[in-house]
């Protein structure tokens, strides 16, 4: 279902048959709402989210593309998440499930005054999919179409912010004894020494070849977020806490209780495509009542 959303820009709305629903802008390509079959919001959108371009919306899962981060002379973060994306009206179809399936595929490619910026020629194709159990799925394959013969490198992440009922009582797990490099320490990299993460203070750590499954527990609310991955091997995870929370003009200053991103990403050895080929990206996340999940 095509609509429009806030400021008149287009939408999407994907719905299952149980009653979970996304809500995907084609403006940044951007998932801004993920709701279960009780009508719940699972994922965190500020309500103070400037739905305006250039400025990126803040909340949902915004794509960090072709670079996380300002490592480059880039754009934080890249451009994908403050350009518009195209509906590919004649999608592929979906490989299983097909006919259960809720799916939109998006399209971005560089336009004559991205080539300027960022000088490559490539087809980015995001497929959002919602699976029958309302899981939310998502898929990236970024195709090298330069026609000069060169190679071109990113870095990329899902940068999703999942809402959560109180930061301080949440957990993650699977994340226990990695190393990672600390975005507040110049990235400087060390090792988790501790159990499954909580949080306290600021936190904004990318953690290097992680498993492909991580938790993120809701306790107050009874929930637990699964997040799976491939071709993807870092994980972030970004709570900004108060002190940045009030620096950030889209971001109200107690918001920061009341989300968590947690980010399948490749950061730490960028891709690199020659052309003519295609690099695949996949983040499912689903979210479970806590008492039908075995050991919490
Ligand atoms: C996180 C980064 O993923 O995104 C942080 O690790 C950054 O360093 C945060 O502050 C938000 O970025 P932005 O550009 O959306 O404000």
């Amino acid at each position: 279902e095509h609509c429009k959303g806030i400021n008149g820009l287009d939408k999407i709305i994907l719905r299952e048959n149980r009653g979970f629903s996304a809500e995907v802008y084609l403006y940044g390509g951007q998932v801004t709402s993920w709701k279960n079959e009780r009508r719940e919001q699972l994922l965190f959108l500020s309500s103070k989210a400037i739905f305006q371009p250039p400025k990126p919306i803040r909340g949902g899962i915004p794509i960090c593309f072709p670079q996380f981060g300002n490592m480059d002379s880039l754009e934080q973060h890249g451009f994908a998440r403050n350009r518009l994306w195209s509906v590919d009206p004649d999608p592929p179809p979906c490989s299983s499930h097909a006919s259960a399936r809720a799916f939109v595929d998006l399209i971005l490619t560089h336009s004559e005054e991205e080539l300027k910026i960022w000088p490559h020629r490539f087809e980015y194709r995001l497929r959002v999919a919602l699976s029958p159990a309302g899981d939310l799925m998502l898929t990236s394959r970024i195709r090298n179409t330069n026609t000069d013969g060169k190679s071109f490198t990113f870095t990329f992440a899902y940068h999703t912010y999942f809402s959560v009922s109180d930061i301080s009582e949440v957990r993650v797990e699977g994340l226990e004894t990695l190393d990672y490099l600390d975005n507040l320490q110049n990235r400087e990299r060390f090792t988790e020494q501790g159990d499954a993460l909580t949080f306290e203070s600021e936190v904004d750590k990318i953690y290097l070849s992680t498993p492909t499954k991580i938790a993120i527990l809701d306790h107050e609310r009874k929930r637990t977020f699964e997040l799976r991955k491939d071709g993807l091997p870092d994980a972030v995870v970004w709570n900004p806490w108060d002190k940045k929370a009030k620096a950030m003009a889209d971001f109200g200053d107690e918001e920061y209780k009341h989300m968590l991103c947690v980010e399948a990403a490749c950061v730490e050895k960028p891709i690199t495509l020659k052309p003519g080929e295609e690099w695949k990206g996949r983040q499912e996340i689903s979210a479970v009542p806590s008492s039908y999940c075995s050991g919490h």
